[in-house]
């Protein structure tokens, strides 16, 4: 099995890969990766992502090996197909990271070991599953909770979001500008799910919710746009002013690495709402428990 995209996994599924994060959270996790090795393959950089998947590997008896894009045959011409083929000679799993969606589901279907999506353009969709694990820890359940993604409602992270949050019952707002519009594709899926909203203003978009989620206005691959993009987004950070429209006990999560001064401001990703902390903390745990998950199939 694959987790290449959110919906290769139902509502089922993750809510297993949840209670072996619990058991992982409580040291009661009884299947290790004793042996197992993990090929990480990324082609744009990471701190999170790389350094959890690592330590979860590590903490579970496993161990993983890097491998810089550029440093491989790939960058020579090596094509996905024959790199998939033979990593999956000398690994249990492949964790990839890169920009086409479509060059990663190519590496799955040439891979004979599980293929896990470590971010594209299109999707991240380990973070979704664990930051959805965060709120799950933070509020006890999931069902009717208020998630608001405030920003580049397009993003990867914001697919994956809407997809995974949606599966599990939380509702989301989509909070962004006009001439940002969420993608097609995953707005239906999450349409299916449960209840969504698009909305241009930051104060109706945000005073409901019980999560405010953001990421930055400019993702990996799309630099030579920064300026454009920064000036699109500018009203749409998560400031002291804007969050006078939240509730109280709201929280303020961000998947992290945050643009100070741009999405966020220091004092609210500081703030006593933020935790960013957790999430980052999560991402080892639910990792570590996603990869006994797809151990186990
Ligand atoms: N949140 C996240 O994926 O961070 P990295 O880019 O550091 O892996
Ligand atoms: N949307 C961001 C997420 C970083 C973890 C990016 O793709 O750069």
């Amino acid at each position: 099995m694959n987790l290449t995209k959110i919906t290769d996994l139902s509502a089922t599924d993750i809510n297993e890969i949840f209670s072996i994060a619990d058991a992982i959270k409580a040291g009661r996790q009884k299947s290790k990766m004793d042996k197992k090795v993990l090929a990480l393959l990324f082609e744009k950089p990471s701190t999170r992502t790389r350094v959890s998947f690592e330590a979860a590997m590590a903490r579970l008896g496993g161990s993983s090996i890097y491998i810089d894009k550029n440093t491989s045959q790939l960058s020579r011409g090596e094509t996905i197909g024959d790199t998939a083929m033979v990593l999956s000679q000398y690994v249990d799993f492949i964790a990839a990271r890169m920009y086409k969606q479509q060059d990663l589901e190519n590496l799955a279907s040439a891979s004979t070991v599980p293929v896990i999506n470590a971010l594209t353009d299109m999707e991240h969709p380990c973070q979704a599953i664990s930051d959805i694990y965060t709120m799950r820890e933070k509020s006890g359940t999931l069902k009717g909770k208020k998630l608001a993604f405030v920003g580049d409602i397009a993003a990867n992270t914001a697919n994956s979001l809407l997809a995974g949050c949606t599966a599990m019952g939380i509702d989301i707002t989509l909070v962004g500008p006009k001439e940002c519009r969420p993608n097609a594709k995953y707005l239906s899926i999450a349409r299916k799910n449960g209840t969504v909203e698009v909305i241009a203003d930051m104060h109706h978009g945000i005073e409901k919710a019980d999560f405010i989620y953001t990421d930055t206005f400019v993702s990996m691959g799309q630099e030579s746009e920064a300026e454009k993009r920064r000036a699109e987004f500018k009203n749409f950070q998560l400031n002291t002013r804007a969050l006078l429209y939240a509730k109280k006990t709201a929280f303020i999560m961000h998947c992290l690495p945050a643009h100070r001064g741009e999405e966020i401001t220091s004092e609210v990703l500081d703030g006593k709402m933020s935790i960013v902390t957790l999430q980052a903390r999560n991402k080892m745990i639910v990792e570590g428990a996603i990869l006994i998950y797809l151990s186990s199939k």
